[in-house]
């Protein structure tokens, strides 16, 4: 078992917290901080056990120079000290004299926040392939390390399980609650529901594999139900498809036909934007200059009905493409939906999370999680290395 915040000894010691603070940025702006609020309640505790704390996350990736100024995570830092309101430093630094000193000075309750870890990319990988000579000198800044970052789990990086090899570590309370909340959807109350949307269906095939037998109703929307539809027979226009597979979705609807619930109708525009000759068809009268932007109004009743019936329900990916207006028409519509009658949903991916956000339903959801990756290999039925004792 892994060890928990609460079962470790942290009083009076240097604390090194890896946190998940790969937020989304946008015009130097952070468009959500979730993951930042979300990283809270361990820092707190830690502070109220007089601990020193240093935190390390990674933003973005770093693959050149160019990379490095925008991942910068001083960004993260402004927000984080508007959110904690108490002072503390950002370093901007991976390792060095600076860093070493500023966390030599520094006094219980006091917090530093390094630079992006993944700054040790630059030359060698060396976060990304988990170095030993890194981690090493990572973990002899610290006492105890408390591994917080759940949407890095799925990474095995010297910042996660590097350090964690070298000192006394436990999981915090965020990764503790994303368990507990992704356990429940091992044996879930039924009528168990999963809604997938998303582009692709190759990033689902694992969730679905392991989750079809588990649940009652798979509810199939976004741009990869176009692939769903296409290998049922039905001509898609010019919408999105995953033609590589095809295949997949023909075995799996032959095996699970009961299950799985595709759009009976979509939304079209001649072209991937917001405005155009918008129409709502039938799947069987998708014109070969049209392409399907979002679910239409009898798929959002018939999908309305499953939910109805169901106890449990777990979504990944929204309905139609968010990002336009008039195309979140259905994913607005179902959040709502599962929102009014208090059905219990748990959230699972940034683009779902960020639609519920938008929407402004978030707070009323049962659990959306922190994770986008990790979440999806959790239910893949994977085991997260970055959490493995
Ligand atoms: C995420 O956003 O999924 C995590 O922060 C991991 O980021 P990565 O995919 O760049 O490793």
């Amino acid at each position: 078992m892994v060890k928990t915040l609460k079962d470790i000894d942290i009083e009076n010691k240097k604390v090194i917290i890896r946190c998940d603070f790969n937020v989304p940025i946008e015009n130097n702006h952070i468009i959500d901080d979730k993951r930042i609020i979300s990283s809270l309640e361990t820092i707190n505790y830690c502070l109220s056990k007089n601990c020193k704390i240093i935190l390390m996350s990674h933003l973005g990736r770093i693959k050149e120079e160019n990379d490095l100024k925008k991942n910068d995570l001083r960004i993260v830092a402004k927000r984080l000290s508007e959110v904690l309101k108490i002072d503390f430093k950002f370093i901007n630094k991976t390792r060095g004299k600076e860093l070493e000193d500023a966390i030599n000075k520094m006094k219980p309750k006091q917090i530093i926040l390094m630079q992006n870890t993944r700054y040790e990319d630059l030359i060698g990988k060396k976060e990304s392939t988990n170095d030993s000579e890194l981690s090493s000198y990572w973990a002899s800044l610290g006492d105890v390390f408390i591994n917080d970052a759940f949407a890095t789990a799925h990474r095995a990086h010297a910042s996660n399980i590097g350090i964690a090899s070298h000192l006394p570590n436990a999981i915090g309370f965020l990764v503790e609650k994303e368990l507990a909340h992704l356990e429940e959807l091992k044996c879930p109350e039924k009528p168990f529901t999963v809604i997938l949307g998303g582009k692709k269906v190759s990033d689902k095939i694992g969730v679905i594999e392991n989750l079809i037998t588990k649940v009652d109703y798979l509810l199939i929307g976004g741009g990869m139900a176009f692939t769903f539809l296409k290998a049922e027979g039905y001509k898609t226009g010019m919408s999105i498809i995953d033609d590589e597979n095809i295949e997949f979705c023909k075995k799996i609807l032959k095996k699970y036909e009961d299950k799985i619930i595709l759009p009976v109708d979509v939304r079209v525009n001649k072209e991937f934007k917001n405005e155009g000759t918008i129409k709502q068809r039938d799947i069987t009268e998708i014109d070969d200059n049209e392409m399907g932007l979002d679910l239409g109004e009898k798929t959002t009743a018939n999908f309305e009905k499953i939910l109805s019936k169901s106890k449990t329900v777990f979504w990944n990916g929204p309905l139609g493409v968010y990002e336009l207006e008039n195309f979140k028409i259905a994913t607005d519509k179902i959040l709502n939906y599962l929102v009014d009658n208090n059905i219990k949903t748990i959230l699972g991916g940034g683009d779902i999370v960020a639609s519920a956000k938008n929407a402004g339903v978030i707070d009323k959801i049962y659990y959306a999680s922190t994770g986008g990756g990790a979440t999806l290999e959790y239910l893949e039925g994977k085991e997260l290395p970055g959490l493995v004792e």
